[in-house]
């Protein structure tokens, strides 16, 4: 378990309470939680600056400083104001009746002759209240009869923040910023809801992850005849749209993970024999994760060949519908297409991209990740197949993503990074690649449009991110294309030879 510092628990503090006051926020994808994260994390900021503004204001104004509200819960704002009262007599105690009403409370007051208008008297007041009361105190203070102004003290440009950006595939052990841990006990409408064991069940799983560290085996988990049973419902009825409906590079695969890694009918694959296969097809490994990380985690993890995988099954009363990824999406639509090279690639390129970028542009990457790794469509022969993992692992998102219920879009990264997205039905926009080549040219072009002061590469020897910042760090990089080039040199000669 990570163990955090005092800012991040704050962090995770104030996005937990975030949550729980913005109900609406249905954490079950990729681009939610991206979402999510850039609005929690804008609103954290502004906490600190108001805090951080305090010090200063009072450091060049000459007042004390005030006592920091911590014995409020974490979803009170702390800020500061600067109260000019009208002229004449004005009653303290009905100025502070003004502010301190309802959840709103004065955690230090100094008064003072205004600098400007000597007759006036102004206030500089440190308030605490609900975050979402916040909007309002200036207004209602301002609609006092005692008071002629009140200044919110201004907020700063937020800095640029840098982002911790994992740079050896160790590093994915800290990638465990889970909001949620399991989504059965928070949500009304989850079929596990009001099922004990169900929920039981998953705890156990989850705590298969919560204890995994890089380079262990992935524990086997004994599934249950139920759960094997709703593999199974799933698996066959896929199977039989799969030959119309998936691209070649799908069906190619899946029938090599029959013949080669056990994927059947009658039984879950276990997640440490899956990763073996792809370590051997494309060096792409799983790595068990307990619930849904936040965007920026799981997209970095791609960067290092390592795909984040559900362990747990769906509930059993709903085998057609899972609200959240479940290893039977993972295994019968993520699987397959990372064991193809192209894809594969493309995969570990877009999880590159997102290194140290902005929350907003970390959205934009969920977003093409939903539309393209989720629900993409491609070309074969003219006719239109399904590559995405969302689709080809529910029968009723593949039989529809090929039906005419679909609008069907060319893929363009920069309009389909701000696409609308529909996460609670099936989907009615879709977007299609003329081939993988094309997906990774059109992707690469958009990522070099991305606002980053340094690029990476990865070292598959080390298993590393490298920072390419400086001249020096492009050495390292000429140098292993040098030997790239040499060897075809070579092999080119020698096949070129006259027998
Ligand atoms: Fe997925």
């Amino acid at each position: 378990m990570e163990v955090l510092n005092g800012t991040a628990k704050k962090r995770l503090a104030f996005q937990k309470t975030f949550s729980q006051e913005h109900g609406g926020w249905r954490r079950k994808t990729l681009i939610g939680d991206a979402k999510f994260e850039t609005v929690a994390n804008k609103e954290f900021q502004k906490q600190e600056r108001r805090l951080s503004k305090a010090d200063s204001f009072c450091a060049e104004e000459g007042f004390a400083p005030g006592l920091l509200p911590d014995a409020f819960p974490d979803d009170y704002l702390a800020f500061n104001v600067l109260v000019t009262l009208r002229e004449g007599l004005v009653s303290l105690a009905k100025v502070i009746r003004v502010f301190e009403n309802g959840k709103i409370f004065i955690t230090h007051i100094e008064s003072r002759k205004s600098r400007s208008e000597k007759e006036q008297h102004q206030l500089f007041m440190q308030l605490v209240c609900p975050h979402n009361a916040y909007e309002n105190v200036c207004c209602a203070a301002r609609q006092s009869p005692l008071i002629r102004d009140v200044t919110l003290l201004e907020e700063k440009e937020p800095e640029k923040k840098d982002h911790w950006i994992p740079l050896h595939i160790s590093d994915l052990d800290r990638c465990t910023h889970l909001i949620t841990k399991f989504e059965p006990d928070l949500d009304y409408d989850h079929p596990g809801f009001a099922d004990k064991n169900y929920r039981l069940r998953r705890k156990e799983i989850a705590d298969i992850a919560f204890d995994y560290k890089h380079g262990q085996k992935i524990p086997t988990v004994e599934y249950t005849d139920e759960e094997n049973a709703t593999w199974q419902h799933v698996y066959v009825r896929l199977k039989e749209l799969f030959p119309t409906h998936a691209c070649k590079e799908h069906i190619q695969v899946f029938a090599t993970l029959e013949e080669e890694c056990g994927f059947c009918e009658q039984r879950i694959p276990q997640l440490e024999d899956v990763s073996n296969f792809l370590k051997r097809k494309t060096g792409f490994q799983l790595r068990p994760v307990a619930g849904l990380l936040t965007a920026r985690d799981f997209l970095a993890s791609l960067a290092f060949r390592t795909f984040q995988c559900t362990q747990y099954v769906r509930h059993g009363g709903k085998p057609d519908h899972s609200p959240e990824p479940d290893c039977i999406h993972e295994l019968l639509g993520h699987v397959p297409m990372l064991a193809d090279p192209k894809f594969a690639q493309f995969a570990q390129e877009l999880g590159l991209a997102t290194l140290g970028v902005s929350d907003e542009d970390i959205e934009k990457f969920a977003t093409l990740f939903w539309f393209t790794v989720e629900f993409g469509l491609c070309k074969e022969n003219g006719q239109l197949k399904a590559y995405g993992a969302g689709s080809l692992s529910s029968y009723g998102e593949l039989a529809n993503s090929l039906s005419e219920n679909v609008t069907v879009k060319p893929f363009d990264p920069p309009t389909t990074a701000v696409q609308e997205y529909k996460d609670d039905d099936l989907q009615p926009i879709l977007f299609v690649v003329e081939s993988f080549d094309d997906m990774m040219v059109k992707m690469r072009q958009y990522v070099a449009s991305i606002e980053r002061s340094f690029d990476v590469t990865y070292d598959p020897y080390t298993q590393s991110v490298k920072i390419l910042d400086h001249n020096a760090a492009l050495e390292g990089v000429a140098h292993g294309l040098q030997n790239d080039v040499d060897t075809l040199i070579h092999v080119m000669n020698r096949f070129n030879k006259p027998v």
